[in-house]
């Protein structure tokens, strides 16, 4: 093409249409309205696959709590960072920020005290804190991770309210939390919520944090507004297929945006990344459905070698057979029983397995004691590797 691809594959980010989401930004306008306005508002939790697109969300909710002039920070939690440091970081810089309002002066040394004498107690890097540069605190931490930052957030939270401003965290990959970290948040936000003071949180993560959040504390399911992010519907896939090409003035055949949504079965990572490839592969200002198919060989290898890959190779052995016990099922989601069954195995013996590949997010009890697959299509890609779904430990014909 002519033009560089106005598509956008890759995690988080934005793209050039963010189809589908209309009504979820208007409620996210909503709630972050009332916030501002000083009516706190129920934690958000977005839940959802791989690639479906919470990230890109999260961002586009972030950009109205710009417009809003919220205070807000954005973390992204990875499996090796400490969560707490990050929150303690990003709450620093609010405190620091409505520091300079004459009438909340007060409050912020109170809050910066708590948040000194809390860093230095759980900084795991703690040697980069030294004596030296840490000031001697008047407001000495309890030393319990929930009881400090529930105080923080309380602090904050009063100077916010005194300062009429709102503060609002955005929170991604939520299912990499620790426990004790999800506790601590989940009781500051709690705490806040009964002194209805301006702090809320838009929180985004794998389906799994469903169960993870009820585990951690049960009053948990009313505390925070769930909402699921699917893929998008037959209209939405159609706008995200279309629009960017007209923007550049090309169109798209019939049958060919009939082939991109059938392939992508709407999951907004793999419409971007087939139109790429489209893209990269055509002349002309038309989209036939010839080039699609063209492309469809190229994608798939494209994903196979990294998308599908990368979470392939994480796993065990003993991880893959089951995973293939699970396409054998026939039907997704499916039951442990039924994966215990075709592995000829009892279900005991098999539940440390599901319990590791729930852990390393590949998949995801989705209720009912049945399971299915955390990324999209996981299923299509373990058929075209193995299109036996041999199983090492039983044999080709079932036999141990
Ligand atoms: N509503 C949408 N319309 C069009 N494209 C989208 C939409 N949402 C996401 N995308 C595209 O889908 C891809 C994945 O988006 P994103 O990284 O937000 O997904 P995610 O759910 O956060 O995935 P992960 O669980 O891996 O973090 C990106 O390439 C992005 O450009
Ligand atoms: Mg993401």
């Amino acid at each position: 093409m002519r033009y560089a691809s106005p598509y956008t594959p890759g995690a988080g980010a934005m793209p050039r249409y963010l189809a589908g989401r209309e009504s979820m930004l208007e409620e996210a306008d909503k709630v972050l309205e009332a916030v501002a306005m000083g009516y706190p508002q129920k934690p958000v939790i977005y839940y959802g696959l791989r690639g479906v697109g919470k990230t890109v969300l999260l961002n586009a909710v972030e950009e109205k709590a710009e417009e809003l002039d919220l205070l807000y920070s954005h973390i992204e939690i990875a499996e090796k960072r400490s969560f707490i440091v990050q929150i303690a970081n990003a709450s620093k810089k609010i405190i620091h920020r409505m520091s300079v309002i004459e009438s909340v002066k007060d409050l912020g040394h109170k809050a910066l005290g708590i948040l000194q004498a809390f860093q230095v107690t759980y900084n795991p890097e703690e040697q980069t804190f030294t004596a030296g540069i840490v000031e001697p605190s008047m407001y000495v931490s309890s030393g319990v991770l929930s009881d400090d930052l529930t105080e923080m957030f309380v602090a904050m939270g009063r100077m916010a309210a005194k300062a009429r401003r709102a503060v609002c965290f955005f929170i991604d990959e939520i299912q990499y939390m620790k426990t004790n970290e999800l506790e601590a948040l989940i009781n500051a936000l709690h705490r806040v919520n009964q002194l209805r003071l301006p702090i809320t949180i838009y929180g985004a993560g794998l389906p799994k944090i469903l169960k993870i959040f009820g585990e951690v504390k049960s009053y948990s399911e009313r505390l925070f507004q769930y909402i699921q992010v699917a893929e998008l519907s037959d209209q939405a896939a159609e706008e995200a297929i279309v629009k960017p090409a007209a923007e550049l003035g090309v169109t798209c055949e019939e049958g060919a945006v009939r082939e991109i949504k059938e392939w992508s079965k709407g999951y907004p990572f793999f419409i971007q990344e087939l139109c790429n490839t489209i893209w990269e592969r055509t002349e002309g200002s038309v989209i036939r459905q010839a080039d699609v198919e063209r492309a469809v060989p190229i994608f798939l290898e494209e994903l196979d070698k990294g998308f599908f890959k990368i979470r392939y190779d994480r796993c065990t052995k003993k991880e893959h057979d089951f995973l293939f016990a699970m396409v054998r099922c026939g039907d997704l989601p499916c039951t442990i029983s039924n994966v215990a069954n075709i592995l000829h195995k009892k279900v005991s013996s098999i539940s440390p397995t599901r319990a590791q590949l729930i852990s390393k997010g590949i998949i995801y009890s989705t209720g009912y004691g049945e399971i299915d697959f955390t990324v999209p299509q996981f299923d299509r890609y373990l058929k075209r590797i193995n299109p036996e779904l041999t199983i090492e430990s039983i044999g080709e014909n079932g036999e141990e």
